[in-house]
């Protein structure tokens, strides 16, 4: 059977779920149940990112040790993802004793082949704690990180390096010719032309850092968090005969981290590379960007309380292009809802059950195919075009009715068309399986056999 194996980044534990983490753990849900729907082992993994100096610091901010705050932290994202309807195959989490068993023998395999330098030397830089990284000079503006409007501190001690310098020219290459495919094509290019300018070797361990997993050869020191959280793919994919993952699914915000430094770790140890990275683009909330100080973070069940499990699903996939950035507003997201689903899909298939049980219809089988061209929007994650193509379905079915006005006919033309509409009804069900799949499964079984009228779908707000 063929495979495909998809991720979402591990996400830190600092804090409970957002609207971020959700956006890109449905985009990745929708995906792997595309695949499995086409009969593929696909698998999704996801999880959280434990260790590191926010984690330490957050847990000691609650007053708690920080397993104590992950494990309590991991927990929320579980029902996060449970509420949302994410079916995911592994829920990893970077504590995991699995997991620290195979970043060790990862990190020891680098240091072995002579990817990290033998000794530690002083690295000296400013770190963000927010992003988990040093940033350069120039990536500050007034001496404070952008994203995080915080000093980063200063970082000073003995660690040991990886070698990320030796690898720019495979790196250009795997990237230029796809064989590491990164998409948008808009970031593949940022990231070659950044690759251009060169690349120094990187700190991967830290001196004065208890919480993280100590390196194998040192145990004095631990790994820096980014290098042990990339290895999680690694951990699940290695061990299910999974690897190498077919997609990691990021924001660009981390996409560096996973089209340069992964792959680098991932030649190192002569392991295959991932086949696509690909990177979704950033949202503001009502023109604004999402940050606790101005109280505007959207969580989950925010959003599930108000338009459903599905509902929450289609508004995030539609309200602009998966690989751009975009805004996000109540209102938008509400006419979304409102026109698309009460009124679109919701509409149609209360008016066609209801024909169909005036007139004691029984479904025959539907028939199991894609809307022509859904598959190649989704090759590209165009999830909004994907939908758009079954929306077509649904106006046609509108406009049918209109014109065939079924409550003027009766009897075979009457069934004929009635049929047609059930037909029409059972492919659209099938289609939006990945996509809204509680929806897909009460819309196919109520077009199969006798067909009654059911509760609405999606109530109006
Ligand atoms: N722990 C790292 C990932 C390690 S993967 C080996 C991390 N975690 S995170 O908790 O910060 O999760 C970030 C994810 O949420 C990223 O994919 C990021 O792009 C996404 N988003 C967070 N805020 C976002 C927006 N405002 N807009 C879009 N996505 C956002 O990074």
């Amino acid at each position: 059977m063929n495979k495909f194996f998809a991720t979402t980044p591990i996400y830190y534990v600092n804090d409970i779920p957002h609207i971020g983490h959700t956006y890109t753990t449905v985009a990745a849900d929708v995906i792997t149940r595309y695949w499995k729907q086409k009969g593929y082992d696909a698998r999704l993994l996801t999880g959280t990112d434990e260790h590191g100096t926010k984690i330490a610091e957050a847990a000691k901010k609650h007053g708690k040790e920080p397993k104590e705050y992950a494990d309590e932290i991991s927990e929320e994202f579980k029902k996060a993802w449970k509420k949302l309807n994410i079916n995911y195959d592994r829920f990893i989490r970077t504590t995991d004793e699995d997991h620290i068993k195979v970043a060790q023998k990862f990190l020891q395999k680098l240091y072995d082949k002579g990817a990290i330098d033998p000794k530690p030397r002083l690295y000296k830089g400013m770190y963000c704690v927010g992003h988990e990284k040093f940033m350069s000079p120039e990536e500050l503006v007034n001496g404070l990180c952008p994203d995080h409007q915080t000093k980063p501190v200063e970082h000073s001690e003995e660690n040991y390096y990886f070698r990320l310098s030796s690898y720019q020219e495979r790196l250009e290459h795997l990237i230029n010719s796809d064989e590491i495919r990164i998409r948008p094509k808009s970031r593949k290019n940022e990231i070659l032309g950044k690759l251009k300018q060169g690349l120094a070797d990187i700190s991967i361990s830290r001196a004065n850092l208890e919480w993280g997993i100590p390196l194998p050869f040192d145990k004095k020191h631990t790994s820096y968090v980014w290098i042990e959280a990339l290895i999680n793919y690694y951990t699940y994919g290695s061990q299910n005969n999974l690897w190498p993952a077919d997609l990691h699914l990021v924001g660009k915000d981390i996409l560096w981290f996973h089209a340069v430094i992964w792959p680098a770790m991932l030649l190192a140890i002569d392991e295959e590379l991932p086949k696509e990275i690909f990177a979704h683009g950033f949202f503001t909330i009502n023109g604004q960007k999402m940050s606790k100080t101005l109280g505007n973070v959207i969580k989950p069940e925010d959003l599930v309380n108000k338009y459903g499990v599905d509902g929450t699903r289609y508004v995030l996939l539609t309200a602009f292009p998966f690989g751009e950035d975009g805004d996000f507003s109540w209102d938008v997201l509400d006419r979304l809802y409102n026109a698309n689903l009460a009124n679109g899909l919701g509409n149609l298939v209360a008016r066609v059950a209801k024909l169909c049980e005036q007139n004691a219809i029984i479904a025959s089988e539907g028939s199991n195919v894609w809307c022509a061209g859904l598959e190649e929007k989704l090759a590209e994650y165009k999830f909004n075009e994907a939908i758009a193509i079954i929306w077509e379905l649904i106006t046609e079915a509108d406009k049918k009715i209109n014109k065939e006005k079924p409550w003027e006919s009766k009897g075979e033309k009457l069934e004929a068309v009635l049929n047609d509409l059930v037909k029409r009804i059972q492919a659209i069900g099938y289609n939006l399986q990945p996509f809204l799949p509680q929806t897909s499964e009460k819309i196919l079984k109520q077009f199969s056999g006798k067909i009654k009228s059911a509760t609405a779908l999606f109530p109006r707000i």
